[in-house]
């Protein structure tokens, strides 16, 4: 099995933190990972907010936990969000492409990395995709015309074990022509 595919498989929800706190420069690492990833046009549509302030993590799960889930959020010492920006087209490619149609494939690639990255470093993630986004734009002093891209909590797994992964077959997934 290829490394990257040892990666896909230890990449996984983690939903238990340990009481670890995390490394800046592995936050750091992490975000370098999202800055790689591929985008259309490379217009990198795309900039992160580290919070690992304890005055301010506790705050930002709760804006996880809005529907009444995701408990675990609470032990997470770090969170990644991952907002949009402007496109940084070529000028000459900004009149022929409308390179908005990309942006959620760009954001959700650059969230991949990003865990990707967190899971080589033994971090955990977990990626989630209902929040409070009014509260936590004016926790972080988010603009508004600014849109969120991704809401990751991220920190040592309290268990480290790796899970089977639950997924479609892959006969079901693909058709070769
Ligand atoms: C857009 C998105 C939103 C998600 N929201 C939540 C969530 O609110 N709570 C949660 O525990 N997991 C959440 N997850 C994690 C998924 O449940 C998880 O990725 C999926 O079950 C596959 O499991 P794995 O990540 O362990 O491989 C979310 C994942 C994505 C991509």
């Amino acid at each position: 099995m290829s490394d990257f595919m040892e990666l896909c498989l230890k990449r996984q929800s983690c939903r238990d933190f340990s009481d670890r706190r995390v490394e800046r420069e592995k936050l750091t690492r992490c975000v370098e990972a999202a800055r790689l990833a591929p985008s259309g046009c490379n217009a990198q549509p795309w900039s992160f907010v580290v919070v690992d302030d304890p005055k301010v993590v506790p705050e930002v799960a709760k804006c996880g936990q809005s529907m009444g889930i995701n408990g675990f959020l609470s032990k997470a010492p770090a969170f990644f969000i991952v907002l949009e920006e402007q496109a940084n087209l070529m000028p000459g490619l900004a009149k022929i492409v409308d390179s908005r149609y990309f942006v959620p494939g760009d954001l959700g690639a650059a969230v991949v990395h990003l865990c990707l990255e967190a899971a080589s470093l033994d971090l955990g993630t977990c990626i989630i995709g209902m929040y409070d986004r009014p509260t936590l734009r004016a926790l972080l002093s988010i603009p508004a015309e600014k849109n969120f891209g991704g809401y990751v909590a991220v920190g040592y797994p309290a268990d480290a074990a790796v899970r089977p992964k639950v997924r479609k077959p892959i006969e079901q997934v693909v058709r070769y022509v």
